[in-house]
């Protein structure tokens, strides 16, 4: 039986070669939000590897939403061209290019991770100079070691749902196949959910349904720029360190999908920093969210977080626990996981994953060493059974 995470899957009109895709990852690269060469090589080794869908890194909708100084963005139209570049070269080599859109709001300006996180002194500006301000629903900091935020003024709150709106619009000028909303992980649109973040007493504060009201209105303000065939997807934490539970991502997943969002990416904590809540951290530790979010609020989702081997991911997929799987470390750990999963799982052309540049080598590789796609990686002579071709194949000129 072919293995359905191989299979392809439709979304909207976007029809994905496979269901394994690359979760967001920050590159830390960026030089006053764009783009550049480093991140042209760095998501292009994660399409020539196979994935069925790229996703870029957190991308800010305004300056003050940057976590670090080297983070992406998608506030000016400056930045669409090398996007775009990237966004053209990913759909190139077979795979989908998605991108997330995100602003960190109190958990903005810090240094990079390798550089201690710390908070950055003043407002040193992002983007030539402009302030770079902390704002949040609430004037409460995430932690002792955070900064206390400016709650935003109402009016500043729809200009801010304008400028999801607008990176929406440039993500389609470049060429983007699919956007996902960061939902999660403590950022502005999880900290307008959570009540620990949120103490607004007007219409985007107080009960669920108004804190909810921030997310809806992105997801609103996105669709009426993002093209109907094209899916959007929305990151939440499922279940958080600060008293957001399973019940409330169900609402909320319900509501995000009337509101036009088609796959809910099932992540969780990142709203404090003194626990994390739910499962301790290890092997798939969060599929069990992915699976009962699909069950109880009936929308697609896409697992996430210590999916390490293939036939762990086809699991999760052919129990019907989540329809996508996303893989972060892996895949800076080994770009081509997919390739080397299809191969190991005995995928009919696995080596048409990889373009022809590499795939059509490989695939003699493989059959030079006398072992069968379908047992290569599972032992050094596994080769039992397996058609003896003569090195040199006919017509495969040795490079
Ligand atoms: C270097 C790095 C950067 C990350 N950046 C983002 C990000 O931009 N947006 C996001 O939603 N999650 C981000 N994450 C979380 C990953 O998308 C993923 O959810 C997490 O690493 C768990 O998956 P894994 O065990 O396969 O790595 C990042 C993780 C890493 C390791």
């Amino acid at each position: 039986m072919e293995p359905l995470l191989f299979s392809a899957i439709e979304l909207r009109g976007l029809r994905l070669r496979n269901r394994v895709v690359v979760s967001p990852m920050l590159s830390y690269s960026a030089t006053g939000g764009h783009a550049n060469d480093e991140h042209l090589a760095h998501y292009a080794r994660f399409a020539t590897g196979g994935a069925g869908l790229v996703f870029l890194e957190a991308t800010k909708i305004d300056p003050r939403g940057c976590s670090t100084a080297r983070d992406l963005g998608l506030w000016k139209d400056e930045f669409v061209e090398p996007l775009a570049r990237i966004a053209a070269l990913v759909k190139r080599s077979g795979a989908a290019v998605g991108i997330q859109l995100s602003h960190s709001g109190r958990k903005a300006r810090r240094s990079l991770p390798w550089e201690g996180n710390e908070p950055l002194a003043g407002c040193p500006g992002v983007d030539h100079g402009e302030p770079w301000e902390l704002v949040g629903p609430s004037a409460v900091a995430h932690s002792p070691k955070y900064e206390t935020p400016r709650e935003l003024a109402p009016a500043e709150i729809d200009e801010l749902i304008e400028r999801w709106g607008q990176a929406a619009e440039r993500a389609q000028r470049a060429g983007f196949d699919a956007i996902e909303i960061q939902g999660g992980h403590g950022y502005l649109v999880h900290q307008f959910l959570s009540p620990v973040a949120n103490r607004r007493r007007d219409e985007y504060g107080g009960p669920l349904e108004n804190r909810m009201r921030f997310a809806l209105d992105v997801v609103r303000r996105i669709r009426r720029s993002w093209p109907r065939e094209k899916p959007l997807f929305f990151r939440m934490s499922v279940v958080d360190d600060a008293g957001w539970t399973l019940d409330d991502s169900v609402v909320l997943a319900r509501t995000l999908k009337e509101a036009g969002v088609d796959v809910i990416d099932c992540s969780s904590g990142g709203m404090l920093d003194a626990v994390r809540g739910g499962p301790p951290i290890g092997y798939g530790y969060q599929v069990e969210y992915a699976r009962r979010i699909r069950e109880l609020a009936d929308v697609r989702t896409m697992a996430v977080g210590l999916i390490v081997h293939g036939d762990q991911a086809e699991t999760i997929v052919r129990e019907g626990s989540a329809d996508l799987v996303a893989l972060g470390r892996e895949f800076l750990h080994n770009p081509n996981w997919p390739l080397d999963a299809a191969q190991k799982m005995g995928v009919a052309g696995a080596f048409g994953l990889a373009p022809a540049r590499v795939g059509f080598w490989l695939e003699k590789r493989a059959r030079v060493r006398g072992v069968r796609p379908s047992t290569w990686g599972r032992g050094i002579d596994g080769d039992e059974g397996a058609p003896r071709e003569p090195a040199g194949e006919p017509g495969a000129k040795r490079p």
